[in-house]
């Protein structure tokens, strides 16, 4: 064990803070989250009045300009929404050199990637115009691009957005309509997967975000800043947890094995997790999950699904809010914990779960990156690190070790 503070006796002032726990890395006016209240904020607006009256494009525009659109605001921008869904016939082209069973997410991220390639004129990361219109081409393409991930895992042609859809009628079109058959979809199936996209838009300086404004800060270009995003945000532990969710129901298999999930969840010598349970900020009800739980309820009603790993996720959901370990801990159900029921329960396949995530997130993220570029005097995200590795020694030549 070496001594390290002479290693670092230039740095000034230096705080080691693992995992980002209490450091700011910036300032920021888009969301604001009071983890111990269970408040969240977009722009000052609760995300229950957010939830109850507006629309993710509605959203979306919020993030991004800072304020709620009027009549004709909304009109322009729902329609170079609409003018951007699609999506270069080389870029089609390209999903057909991955491998079929290839996960969505690994499909998306290459793929939003790849638009850097196909858009060069909005390369300038310095011009306000450019940037307004990246943000729109993404927000535009997400879906388009998400739904043929998918298409292409089951081996369906690709499909052409329909613009005389609103957005998420569009998505779930692109996502399902195949030739022969026409597609009926509940209503409530649009209103929900528009719930989850507004819950969903912004988070304030999660990983994946931060991954964004990290690699944001050196001056890389948007679409390759946010497939920085989607690629941190499939991790389970962020928004690969409403994945991880499905396969742990699965895992457990029926109601009555619930209990034995739970014992093993506070065993410390065993690394299972409920998934879908605990937050590193919120220490009290995620309010987005207080919202999506009652719509939760309601989707399952509507649609009749009878499921039994639905029956597993309400018996698990009843078990841990009254078992000690996860009282005393606040580890209270997330909101991933009932997307992914509602995922399930709209027929989206599991694998598709992120990435849904993703198109939501995309309005976040990129609202980040527009105001990271805004800000004057923005530096490179460069973190420092305690070195506790060998102390100075000399190269032995490899005959003598
Ligand atoms: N199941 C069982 N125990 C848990 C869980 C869980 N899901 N989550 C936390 N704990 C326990 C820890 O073991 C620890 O116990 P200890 O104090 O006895 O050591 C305590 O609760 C605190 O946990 P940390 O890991 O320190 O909390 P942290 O804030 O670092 O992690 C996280 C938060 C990653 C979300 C964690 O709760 C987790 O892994 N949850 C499951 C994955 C998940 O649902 N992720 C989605 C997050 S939401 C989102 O990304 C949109």
């Amino acid at each position: 064990c070496i001594d390290i503070a002479p290693l670092y006796k230039d740095t000034g002032h230096f705080t080691y803070d693992p995992g980002f726990g209490s450091t700011a890395s910036t300032k920021s006016a888009i969301t604001y989250i009071d983890g111990d209240q269970g408040v969240l904020m977009y722009r000052g607006y609760p995300i229950e009045q957010l939830a109850e009256k507006s629309s993710f494009l509605e959203v979306s525009y919020l993030l991004l300009n800072g304020e709620l659109p009027n009549k004709s605001q909304f009109a322009t921008f729902e329609n170079d929404i609409t003018h951007h869904t699609m999506i270069h016939e080389s870029l089609k082209r390209f999903f057909e050199g991955f491998h079929h069973d290839a996960h969505p997410m690994a499909m998306l991220a290459a793929s939003v990637a790849s638009l850097s390639a196909f858009y060069h004129d909005d390369l300038d990361v310095d011009n306000a115009e450019d940037r307004k219109l990246a943000a729109i081409r993404l927000i535009a393409k997400m879906p388009t691009i998400a739904a043929a991930c998918y298409r292409y895992s089951v081996d369906w042609p690709f499909r052409y957005p329909r613009n005389n859809l609103e957005y998420v009628d569009r998505f779930l079109h692109m996502m399902f309509e195949v030739p022969s058959e026409p597609l009926t979809l509940s209503p409530v199936a649009a209103k929900a997967l528009d719930l989850l996209f507004i819950l969903h838009a912004d988070h304030e300086q999660n990983a994946s975000t931060s991954t964004v404004r990290l690699v944001g800060s050196t001056g890389a270009n948007p679409y390759a800043s946010i497939a920085a995003g989607i690629t941190a945000l499939w991790g389970p532990a962020h928004g690969g947890a409403n994945e991880a969710v499905l396969k742990m129901l699965e895992e457990i298999g029926t109601p009555d094995k619930v209990e034995t999930a739970v014992k093993r969840a506070k065993d410390k010598n065993d690394n299972f997790r409920l998934m879908g349970f605990g937050h590193r900020v919120y220490k009290n009800f995620d309010p987005r999950a207080k919202i999506i739980r009652e719509m939760c309820h309601k989707v399952l009603a509507e649609l009749g699904v009878n499921d039994p790993l639905l029956d597993v996720a309400m018996k698990l959901e009843e078990a841990a809010l009254k078992d000690d370990y996860f009282v005393e801990r606040k580890l209270y159900p997330n909101v991933d914990f009932y997307s992914g029921i509602i995922y399930k329960a709209l027929g989206i396949p599991t694998e598709m779960f992120t990435v849904m995530f993703a198109i939501a997130r995309t309005a976040g993220w990129i609202a980040h990156w527009i105001e990271q570029h805004e800000t004057p005097g923005s530096r490179i995200g460069r973190p420092r690190q305690l070195y506790v590795g060998s102390d100075k020694r000399d190269y032995t030549p490899m005959d003598k070790r």
